[in-house]
C-alpha cells in the first residue's frame, strides 16, 4: 500500500495573501466547496482574527464543508484562537493552526522576544487550541532559516504540548531542495516524540523551488503538504498543489505515495480560482497552463499523433482537460452548456443554470462562438457577483 501524504490546502488563506486576490465570502465559499469535491483533506479556510469577514466566511464554510478538515489560522495570542476556534468549532472536522516565528532574525526584529519567550508562547498556545479541540497544528514560521537545534526543541514542546502536526515552513523561499531535504531528515530525527505527530512542509516560490522542496521533503518523511491552486500566495506564491500532485503520480516508480486528490477536477479548479481572483495562469505554467499539452513543433505534432506518449508524460484526461472540446454557440442547448461549465469548474444549480443559459443565448446571437472567456464572465457577472 503506498504511504498517503495529506494535502493542505491554503488558497484561501495564504493564497489570498496574493496581491489583488482578495475573495467576498461567496466566492470563498464556491472554491471550499470546490476543493472538498477535489478531494483535499484539509482546506485552510482562513485567518479569522484577520478582519471580520474572514470569520464570517471561515465560520460559513466550517458549517458547509463536510469531508475536508477546515482550518484556521491564528498567532500564538488566546485572542486569535478564540477567533480560529469561534469559526470553525462548526466543523465536522474542526483544526487550529497556530505560529509563531522561530527565526533569531524574526526573534530580534519582529517579535522583539527571545527563544525562552518564544518557546513559552508556542507551547501556551498549543496547550490552549488543545483544551478547545483534538486537532492541533504548530508552525515554526521562517523554519528554515532558524537554528535546527532550537527548532527541534520548540517542535517536540509543541508536540508533547498536544499538536498533532508541526509545520516546517519555507517562509520566504530561500532553501533549496538538497538542505531542505536535510533539514526535514534532522527534525524528523531530533524532535522529541516526532513519532507522535505529522510532520508538514509550507513552502514559497521566491527562487521558484517551491514544488521542488516540497518534493524533496516529502522523499524524506514529510507527509502533509502546504500548497495552493496555481500556486498563488504571499510574494512570488506558495508550492502549487497541481504540481506536486501530478509529479507525486507520474512518478510513482520513484515515489510511492498516494494522496486523496481527485485529479479530474484539478484543472476545472484552476480555471475557478482565476476566474475568482483574477490572477490568470501563466500559458507556459506545468499541468494547468494553456500550453502545459500544446504541441507546436512539426515533430512533436507527429509524434504525438502516431502516440501521445512520445511528448506527453501524462494525459491530459487526468487533471481533466479534454482533448475534445465542444464549440459552444447559438445551436447549443442547456445539456452541452452546463457540461462545458462543469468543465470549466462551474457545477451550476438548476436557477444559476437558468440565469447563465438566458445570457449565453442572447451572447450567441450577437457572436458566432461563445469562448470560455466569454462563459466565465457570465457566470462570474450572473452567479458568483450576486
Ligand atoms: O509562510 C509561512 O510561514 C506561513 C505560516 C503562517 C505557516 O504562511
Ligand atoms: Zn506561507
Amino acid at each position: 500500500m503506498p504511504e498517503r501524504v495529506k494535502i493542505f490546502d491554503t488558497t484561501l488563506r495564504d493564497g489570498e495573501q496574493s496581491p489583488g486576490a482578495s475573495m467576498n465570502t461567496n466566492e470563498k465559499m464556491r472554491l471550499a466547496v470546490q476543493l472538498e469535491k477535489l478531494g483535499v483533506d484539509i482546506i485552510e479556510a482562513g485567518f479569522p482574527a484577520a478582519s471580520e469577514g474572514d470569520f464570517e466566511a471561515v465560520s460559513e464554510i466550517a458549517k458547509r464543508v463536510k469531508n475536508s478538515e477546515i482550518a484556521g489560522l491564528a498567532r500564538t495570542s488566546k485572542q486569535d484562537i478564540d477567533l480560529a476556534w469561534g469559526a470553525v468549532r462548526h466543523a465536522a472536522k474542526p483544526r487550529i493552526h497556530t505560529f509563531i516565528a522561530t527565526s533569531d532574525l524574526h526573534l530580534k526584529y519582529k517579535l522583539k522576544m527571545n527563544r525562552e519567550e518564544v518557546l513559552n508562547a508556542a507551547v501556551d498556545a498549543v496547550k490552549y487550541a488543545k483544551s478547545l479541540t483534538d486537532n492541533v497544528e504548530f508552525s515554526a514560521e521562517d523554519g528554515s532559516r532558524s537554528d535546527r537545534d532550537y527548532l527541534c526543541q520548540v517542535f517536540g514542546a509543541a508536540i508533547e504540548a498536544g499538536a498533532t502536526t508541526v509545520n516546517l515552513p519555507d517562509t520566504v523561499g530561500y532553501a533549496i531542495p538538497d538542505e531542505f531535504a536535510e533539514l526535514v531528515k534532522y527534525v524528523m530525527a531530533n524532535t522529541p516524540n516526532m513519532h507522535k505527530a505529522t510532520l508538514s512542509v509550507h513552502c514559497h516560490n521566491d527562487l521558484g523551488l517551491a514544488t521542488a522542496n516540497t518534493i524533496a521533503a516529502i522523499q524524506v518523511g514529510a507527509r502533509q503538504a502546504e500548497v495552493t491552486i496555481n500556486g498563488i500566495g504571499e510574494r512570488a506564491g506558495n508550492t502549487s498543489m497541481e504540481e506536486v500532485v501530478m509529479a507525486l503520480q507520474t512518478r510513482q516508480n520513484l515515489m510511492p505515495f498516494e494522496t486523496g486528490i481527485q485529479t479530474a477536477h484539478l484543472y476545472p479548479t484552476s480555471r475557478l480560482v482565476s476566474m475568482i481572483t483574477g490572477i490568470m495562469v501563466q500559458p507556459n505554467k506545468a499541468i494547468v497552463g494553456a500550453n502545459a499539452f500544446a504541441h507546436e513543433a512539426g515533430i512533436h505534432q507527429d509524434g504525438v499523433l502516431k502516440n501521445p506518449m512520445t511528448y506527453e508524460i501524462m494525459k491530459p484526461e487526468t487533471i481533466g482537460l479534454s482533448r475534445n472540446q465542444l464549440v459552444l454557440g447559438k445551436h447549443s442547448g442547456r445539456h452541452a452548456l452546463h457540461t462545458h461549465l462543469k468543465g470549466l469548474g462551474y457545477d451550476l444549480s438548476e436557477e444559476e443554470l437558468k440565469i447563465v443559459f438566458k445570457q449565453f443565448k442572447n451572447l450567441a446571437d450577437k457572436k458566432k462562438h461563445v469562448m470560455d472567456e466569454d462563459l466565465e464572465a457570465l457566470v462570474t457577472e450572473g452567479v458568483l457577483r450576486t
